[in-house]
């Protein structure tokens, strides 16, 4: 199966509203390629200005992180229905910092991931290795597990349509990106994961993505794997440099 490639900024904790329409403006020309979705997910206060900004463009819009309740007294959290009816597809959901920072663990993730199902959001499930689990042998022992609690009663049908990103903790932010045969084998074992919790079908289907210091000059290489079907970008998605990494097959 030919699986679209999906490639998704993730600005972190950047952006005011104003310098997020800003930079929408600047990479609207730059990130048009029809053989990829192409997903800005940013802070939830500049979801708002970045949708309209966004709009006659290509470019989806994403939330970083999103609560699993419905609505009520959870003062600073977003709920889905926030979040779909602002115009958003997408939410990370799980991602290193917010697991290191903010104690996110597997299963509240998996709460995230069904809640974000039943509102018809888009989960893009981060996972991923510290530079101490690779040394010691256990990636893929980690990795399982996160993907195993994180799709707990999600079922094969919407798996299918679920990103998971791989970001080795050890490559966000240091510049160091993953090999092209670390991230295709790490990958590889995510989609083998997905077929022993499903079947084939839903492994051939679901989206994995590399996360970890992509830039213009990596992705190609990346991108070009049988199993990576495109990144999660983080610091390049803040520049022009992210034109080139969406168009990475020009
Ligand atoms: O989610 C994206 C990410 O954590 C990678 O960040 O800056 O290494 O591309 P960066």
């Amino acid at each position: 199966m030919a699986r679209k490639k999906i490639i998704a900024g993730n600005w972190k904790m950047n952006m005011t509203p104003s310098e997020a329409v800003e930079l929408v403006n600047t990479l609207k020309p730059l990130v048009a390629n029809d053989e990829a979705d192409v997903v800005f997910c940013v802070p939830a206060i500049d979801i708002i200005p970045v949708v309209e900004a966004a709009k006659g463009s290509n470019i989806q819009v994403g939330a970083e992180n999103m609560y699993f309740e419905e609505k009520g007294a959870y003062t600073g959290e977003i709920s889905p229905n926030m979040l779909t009816d602002a115009g958003v597809k997408y939410v990370i959901l799980g991602h290193s910092e917010r697991r290191e920072y903010f104690a996110e663990t597997s299963e509240t993730v998996n709460k995230k991931m069904l809640k974000a199902f039943e509102h018809g959001l888009t989960p893009i499930m981060c996972c991923g290795e510290s530079l101490e689990q690779r040394e010691q042998g256990i990636t893929m022992d980690w990795i399982r597990q996160q993907v195993k609690v994180g799709f707990l009663n999600v079922t094969a049908e919407q798996a299918k349509t679920a990103v998971i990103a791989y970001e080795p903790i050890w490559a966000i932010g240091t510049g160091k990106t993953a090999t092209t045969e670390q991230a295709q084998e790490v990958c590889k074992g995510i989609r083998d994961c997905i077929a022993e919790i499903y079947d084939e079908a839903t492994a051939d289907a679901i989206r994995i993505q590399y996360g970890g210091s992509v830039n213009a000059a990596t992705a190609p290489e990346l991108f070009a794997q049988p199993d990576i079907d495109g990144g999660l970008v983080g610091g390049a998605a803040l520049k022009p440099d992210f034109g080139k990494i969406v168009n990475y097959n020009k």
